[in-house]
């Protein structure tokens, strides 16, 4: 096998097996993964080019071999290699996959595409919407209909997200941090609004960070960070992370609030895991309880309830490019029942007077507002709080909407994410 087979494979699992690429890259080296996620980043514009290459479709039984031609042309656009080099090893994978009879075509498709780049990326982008946008049409249809800047979010999605710290302000300042990656020659840059962020001007693995493993510093969006100035937290609060592995917001909340009365729920075992390591490694506590949040019945109610619920994510796709392939029109609506669900919940364990701020990682009203609509429309002791951005909103690149805040992914700094406050008002 090579880099080229390895890829094509990954992409298959994803693309035919519906599995995360996240999981399928967890063994696999760094030129597979970026291999992988450039394929995906351009997947709908090279199918369209490799379409047009080929004299007659790629019967579906060797969709390996498509997805070896989408690799071999991120390649050839990509890698810090000769392109002579490019479409041999993707000749050679062919036979690795068990194709051999494909040779002259994986070699015509890749020495055409080189010939007839530019003609052929332009009659793409003209032809199909999905090919200039690399998004499904479906989901390209739903941001139109939600947002007049659809296409500053879809080019946002098709970049590489950055690499964002969040820094553990009871241990070390984020000036003394910044001091610290400076002298390991990382550079980076103080994030637009959250005091505890930075930047870095290049992603690394998270081993080369110093002080990482001894909770100094947690690898966290900007975007994720401004959850816990949203919650309107003092100290002592009984507060509930109503779904909160791997545990980013927990233990951002416990930082900055150590003495917090906090029980974090999340139905999945494997995430809590996730959850249980970050807790250790910043040295944090917190009541972990691996129950779906439908079965959980406490004695007692909560002042503030995060609920970070599962969504669609499609604020996100520029971390995970394999969404755009993943989801499903049907998904959405799926999706914005069990908001519903969770949100109906988590407002029964709030006390009088208590607040849940709603997030999610979607730029899809129909999983933001509209689900917050539908409950406050039937829930009478339910009252939208306006979250206040008067510290930030010069900086932040968001929309008020009619019941919350949309953020929208941005190339330099956070992702897309969704908040509304909701207090629980007092009888
Ligand atoms: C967006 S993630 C949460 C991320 C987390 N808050 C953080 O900051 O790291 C959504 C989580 O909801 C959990 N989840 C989904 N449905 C749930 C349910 N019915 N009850 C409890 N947890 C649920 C998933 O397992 C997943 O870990």
């Amino acid at each position: 096998m090579n880099d080229y087979s390895i890829s094509a494979l990954v992409l298959q699992d994803v693309v035919k097996g519906g599995k995360s690429l996240d999981k399928c890259l967890e063994k696999q080296t760094p030129i597979v993964s970026q291999i992988c996620f450039g394929s995906l980043r351009n997947y709908f514009l090279y199918s369209k080019i490799i379409e047009k290459l080929l004299r007659k479709p790629i019967n579906k039984k060797h969709s390996d071999l498509f997805n070896l031609l989408i690799a071999g042309l991120y390649s050839l656009d990509n890698l810090k290699k000769p392109a002579h080099a490019c479409v041999n090893e993707s000749v050679e994978a062919g036979s690795f996959l068990g194709k051999s009879w494909a040779k002259n075509l994986i070699n015509a498709v890749l020495r055409n595409y080189l010939r007839k780049k530019t003609v052929l990326t332009e009659a793409a982008k003209q032809a199909s919407l999905e090919a200039e946008t690399n998004h499904p049409e479906w989901l390209v249809s739903l941001m139109k209909k939600d947002w007049e800047n659809w296409r500053y979010v879809v080019d946002a999605n098709n970049k590489k997200g950055p690499m964002t710290l969040r820094i553990n302000q009871q241990r070390i300042t984020r000036l003394d941090y910044q001091k610290m990656l400076e002298a390991t020659q990382i550079q980076s840059k103080k994030g637009l609004f959250c005091e505890g962020a930075l930047t870095l001007d290049e992603a690394r693995n998270v081993d080369m960070l110093p002080g990482f493993a001894e909770g100094l510093v947690s690898v966290q969006d900007e975007g994720a960070q401004i959850a816990v100035s949203f919650m309107n937290l003092s100290p002592g609060l009984k507060i509930l992370d109503a779904c909160a592995a791997p545990g980013g917001k927990t233990c951002h909340i416990l930082e900055t609030y150590p003495d917090s009365d906090l029980v974090s729920v999340d139905k999945s075992g494997e995430r809590l895991r996730l959850l249980h390591n970050n807790l250790k490694r910043l040295s944090l506590n917190a009541k972990i309880l691996n129950s779906d949040l439908e079965d959980f019945e406490p004695k007692q109610k909560f002042d503030r309830i995060l609920l970070d619920a599962p969504c669609s994510a499609t604020g996100v796709i520029r971390r995970h490019p394999d969404i755009k392939l993943l989801r499903k029109p049907d998904d959405i609506g799926k999706l914005a029942i069990q908001q519903e669900k969770l949100i109906e919940h988590s407002f029964n364990l709030l006390a009088e007077g208590g607040e849940l701020l709603y997030v999610t990682c979607s730029v899809l009203k129909m999983e933001n507002d509209s689900v917050v609509k539908k409950f406050i429309s039937e829930n009478s002791d339910a009252e939208i709080k306006k979250i206040n951005l008067s510290n930030i909103s010069g900086k932040l690149k968001f929309s008020r909407t009619e019941l919350g805040v949309q953020l929208f992914p941005t190339p330099e700094y956070h992702d897309g994410f969704y908040y509304s406050s909701i207090l629980r008002k007092p009888k």
